[in-house]
């Protein structure tokens, strides 16, 4: 049922603004009318505006702002992710679903949902996903030494600020790996790792941004230093596209960070980062660290500098910035 509805939806999109009758969909589908009709009046009740006239067709007039793997997949311009895509209409955490099944999927497989309702943030805070969103999770199996593991993070905050630069908006990456806009947090990252001594068995990059989630529906702890790309620009963005161009990104960045090509990467970093250069204060599970972030070393970590000078090298923890 879910293939042939599917079919029909994307037979309806080809078609444009010009009706296409029951008869073409079914003959294209090998279907009966009364099925085509059946079909139709399913779509309907998903929220497609469909205007339906007697002897002359079927035309879409609107979509709802759903996901489908197909419509994803469509000129998606990778070799790895997102060859496989696996789509829930609500989870309890699209992380835990690839951690499952993991070991029996492909390089690049990935776990969409519309919504989750028991998203997991890092350092056990929940994740609110709402709809509207994009939350992911992407199975990765790089072959790389493990001590280059921690920075599949790096490429996934530096590919979502991208994307979002490129839809005119000044996003910016708050190090470990929270995406910014005018200070306010509009993604975040949570990846986790499964890996033995001798090499990594694979990596879970679970990715939530905020892209026509309404702001005033968060919870009160989190509305207040939270944005979407819709509230940033008053508008709806397709999320379909904005996906494609995420994942397309992406596929870019773990090309490089597979052939270790980590300068390039750091580089790029740094410059869409707003924590380098800042006076920070580092929470991790060690203690504090305070100091000045003067930029990423070649293991990923931030390097902080101290009053006293001395550098100290931060894998991970909680960063707020003294100014902002
Ligand atoms: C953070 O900033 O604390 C990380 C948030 C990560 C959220 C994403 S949404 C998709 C994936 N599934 C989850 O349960 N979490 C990640």
């Amino acid at each position: 049922m879910a293939d042939k509805k599917t079919d029909v939806i994307r037979l309806l999109k080809n078609a444009g603004s010009s009706p296409i009758s029951g008869q073409e969909i079914g003959d294209k589908l090998g279907i009966s009318r009364a099925m085509v009709s059946k079909y139709i009046k399913n779509i309907k009740g998903e929220g497609y505006e469909i205007r339906s006239s007697p002897k002359i067709g079927h035309t879409l007039i609107s979509s709802p702002d759903i996901l489908i793997p197909d419509e994803i997949k469509k000129g998606l311009k990778t070799n790895i992710i997102g060859k496989e895509i696996i789509y829930y209409d609500n989870v309890e955490s699209t992380n835990s679903i690839a951690k499952d099944i993991a070991l029996k999927k492909p390089n690049g497989t990935i776990v969409l949902a519309e919504t989750q309702n028991k998203g997991r943030g890092r350092r056990g805070n929940e994740w609110e996903s709402l709809p509207g969103g994009l939350w992911f999770s992407i199975i990765l199996k790089p072959d790389i030494p493990l001590e280059h593991a921690s920075k599949v993070t790096l490429i996934a905050g530096l590919a979502v600020a991208k994307v979002i630069q490129e839809y005119g908006i000044d996003a910016k990456i708050k190090w470990p790996n929270d995406i910014l806009i005018n200070g306010n947090k509009v993604s975040g990252i949570l990846t986790e790792l499964n890996a033995e001594l001798d090499g990594i068995n694979y990596i879970i990059l679970g990715i939530g941004i905020n892209v026509n989630v309404n702001i005033q529906a968060l919870k009160d702890d989190v509305k207040a230093t939270s944005t979407s790309i819709k509230s940033e620009t008053g508008k709806r963005t397709d999320r379909t596209a904005f996906f494609k161009n995420i994942l397309q990104e992406l596929e870019q960045q773990y090309i490089r960070f597979e052939a270790q090509q980590f300068a390039g990467i750091i580089d790029d970093w740094t410059k869409l980062s707003n924590t380098i250069g800042k006076e920070v204060t580092i929470i991790d599970p060690t203690g504090t660290i305070e100091g000045k972030a003067i930029g990423i070393s070649e293991n990923g970590a931030l390097l902080v500098q101290n009053g006293s000078g001395i550098k100290e090298e931060v894998i991970a923890g909680h960063c707020r910035h003294k100014n902002g």
